[in-house]
């Protein structure tokens, strides 16, 4: 049987373990997968070691601090500066980054002539790379102005009318917090714009129900949560099967 698992700091509320164990149950494929709560990333050979895990997922807040124990990274993985999937083989720990495939799936049905990305952590370090990936231009919005193109004060209407696709990659709004909600001037929001939160719980962020109201296309962070789990899947497989590719 093959092991596999999410490495994490607070893994009760996870997606993952659920969706992997259907999935193998569903396919027949004889793996497990758990949940393993961490305080030091530093375990990490134990951990692997005494688990005997093949691959795994990484989680907050280890996605960026895991690097320096990897024996390697994808391109993209390095280019974003976060993994959040890693295969074990022949005692070697290569990092991926699937949430860019999340990413991907889900704005390639969405207006992307010109984005503005809320937040500056590892999502929006990740979201920001799908958009230079694709020559889709961005403009970052920040509590702090060094980090961003723009404060949430600077944020105008006409900023709004600009951006036809805003992408929430901040906590704002995440459970148990739902009743908050980025400030953005939201009347300036229209049926002409799409707008994309990151967060999965609630399915409906205050975002995503304001935007709703004035008509725009909306879409939580369930997409993007599925696709990077497949994706991790079938990087695991690939592992499995040959020696792995980095790209
Ligand atoms: N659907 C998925 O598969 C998926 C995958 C990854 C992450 N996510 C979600 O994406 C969100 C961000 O994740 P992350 O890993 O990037 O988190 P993170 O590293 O903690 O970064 C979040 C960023 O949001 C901003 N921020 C944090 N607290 C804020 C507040 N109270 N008000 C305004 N801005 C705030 C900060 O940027 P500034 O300091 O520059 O303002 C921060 O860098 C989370 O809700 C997470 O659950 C979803």
């Amino acid at each position: 049987m093959r092991h596999y698992g999410l490495i994490g700091a607070h893994l009760s509320h996870s997606f993952s373990k659920n969706f992997f164990t259907v999935k193998f149950a569903n396919e027949g494929i004889d793996a497990d997968y758990s949940l393993i709560e961490i305080d030091d990333i530093s375990t990490i050979d134990k951990v692997i070691a005494e688990r005997e895990l093949s691959g795994f997922n990484v989680t907050i807040p280890y996605k960026e601090s895991i690097i320096p124990y990897l024996d390697e990274l994808s391109a993209e993985a390095e280019a974003v500066g976060a993994v959040n999937c890693i295969v074990v083989k022949n005692g070697r720990k290569i990092g991926y980054n699937t949430d860019i495939t999340g990413i991907e799936a889900t704005i390639e049905w969405l207006d992307r002539s010109n984005v503005l990305i809320l937040g500056t952590g590892g999502a929006s370090k990740a979201v920001q790379y799908v958009c230079r990936k694709h020559d889709i231009p961005y403009s970052v919005v920040s509590r702090d102005k060094a980090r961003g193109d723009y404060t949430y004060t600077d944020i105008t209407a006409e900023i709004i009318t600009r951006h036809k696709l805003i992408i929430n990659a901040t906590p704002i709004g995440m459970a148990p917090n739902v009743e908050d909600a980025p400030a953005l001037p939201y009347n300036a929001i229209t049926d002409n714009h799409s707008v994309f939160d990151l967060i999965y719980n609630p399915a409906k962020s205050q975002l995503l129900s304001r935007a709703e109201e004035r008509g725009a296309t909306t879409m939580n962070g369930m997409l993007m949560l599925q696709t990077q789990a497949i994706a991790s899947w079938h990087i695991w497989q690939r592992a499995d099967k040959e020696q792995p590719l980095v790209n």
